[in-house]
């Protein structure tokens, strides 16, 4: 696939361009050699080196930084051997670009200072540049191209779990006020996730132009949804995004978590890969989704407990796949703090040694 000639940089052919790399054979659904395997969340968490870069710099300063943010995203593939690096960025990057004043808490995560929930809070969002707001990120891009061995996945959060951290002001275990405003404000709530596509458009639009082979949407927090929310208050929003992402020239990966009752929908709003979490046998959201391409889905918190424990399900996700081509490997959600690296290490090279398509 090639990204279309309006583009005003296109993303750097010849030697650093590898359509073949097995992560993206796999992800277009060709068959491959082995298995390719990454972990959302592989950067950070639980890598030494990361702790070693966070204990002079911060996140924020991390993607503001492009050689860091570079050596940040690459760390993972040297030591792991993964077939993909994702962008070291968060969910929440875009935000400050749209004039949302934000911080991220240690072990906590984002925290918003002034939450969005009125029409005049809406209208004040500004309208993202992604040039003028994350030109340090979009350079660490053209670098990363330059130096990875694997393929990079760029990345943004998908609008519903970005409108709960806007709306709600930080983390939260039941979206109470970011469904509250769905059901009395339905208008506003248009009006916001429609901002937010946008923005989110621009800014996948921005990150292939300097060179991403792939883009994933996290929807995290999606599956707090019922399906008829999903259907009614979602659905056409995901859908445009998905078709103004479509023209890009790069696959894409949608993910969301607890999603197995709106698999079917979500599938239907878009995307090349569906991304598929641990309450779901991988063979069943094969199924749900009908012939798309597949991402998942061991648990995460088995990384936490004895090998014997991630080799028997991790070989069990690769049974479930019965040798069909289109499958990732991954985790169902992101690398857990704490998980220990050589488990990663070694959970890679059994999907390597046992995985492959015929
Ligand atoms: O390795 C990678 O996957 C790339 C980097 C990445 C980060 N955040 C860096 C980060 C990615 C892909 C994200 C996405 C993200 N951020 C999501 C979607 C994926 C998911 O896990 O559901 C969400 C919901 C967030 C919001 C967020 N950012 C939270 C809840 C937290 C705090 C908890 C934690 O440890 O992750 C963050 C902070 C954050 N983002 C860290 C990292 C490496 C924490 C470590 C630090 O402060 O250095």
């Amino acid at each position: 696939m090639t990204a279309p000639a309006s583009q005003p940089t296109a993303p750097p052919a010849g030697p650093a361009a590898r359509p073949d790399a097995r992560f993206l054979r796999a992800v277009r659904g060709q068959s491959v050699d082995a298995t390719p395997v990454w972990f959302m969340r592989q950067a950070g968490r639980a890598l030494p080196e990361y702790r070693a870069i966070r204990e002079r710099a911060t996140l924020l300063e991390i993607t503001r930084d492009a050689a860091l943010c570079t050596e940040v995203t690459l760390q993972p593939v040297r030591r792991l051997g993964v077939d993909a690096a994702i962008l070291f960025a968060d969910i929440t990057t875009p935000l400050a670009g749209m004039g949302v004043a934000f911080d991220i808490v240690e072990g906590r995560g984002p925290v918003i200072e002034h939450p969005v929930r009125t029409d005049a809070d809406v209208a004040a969002l500004r309208a993202f540049e992604p040039e003028a707001a994350v030109a340090p990120l979009l350079e660490a891009i053209s670098l990363i191209r330059r130096e990875s061995p694997v393929p990079l996945i760029g990345f943004a959060g998908a609008p519903f779990t970005l409108a709960c951290y806007l709306v709600e002001g930080g983390p939260s275990r039941d979206f109470g006020k970011t469904k509250a405003l769905m059901h009395a404000e339905p208008e506003t709530w248009a009006r916001l996730l429609d901002r937010l596509v946008t923005a989110t458009i621009a800014y996948l639009r921005a990150q292939v132009a300097a060179g991403v082979e792939t883009v994933q949407v996290f929807d995290s927090w999606v599956g707090g949804l019922s399906p008829l929310d999903y259907e009614r208050r979602l659905w056409p929003h995901m859908r445009r995004l998905f078709e103004g992402i479509a023209g890009l020239g790069v696959p894409s990966i949608h993910f969301g978590v607890g999603t197995a009752g709106i698999l079917a929908l979500q599938a239907s709003a878009g995307g090349d890969v569906i991304g598929l979490d641990w309450r779901v046998a991988l063979s069943e959201g094969r199924r749900i989704v009908g012939g798309r391409a597949v991402q998942g889905n061991l648990d995460p918190t088995l990384l936490l407990g004895p090998w014997e424990g991630v080799e028997e399900q991790a070989r069990w996700v690769l049974e479930q796949n019965a040798r069909r081509a289109g499958h990732v490997f991954n985790l169902g959600h992101g690398v857990l703090p704490g998980t220990d690296p050589d488990q990663l290490r070694r959970l890679v090279d059994l999907v390597h040694d046992h995985g492959a398509s015929l």
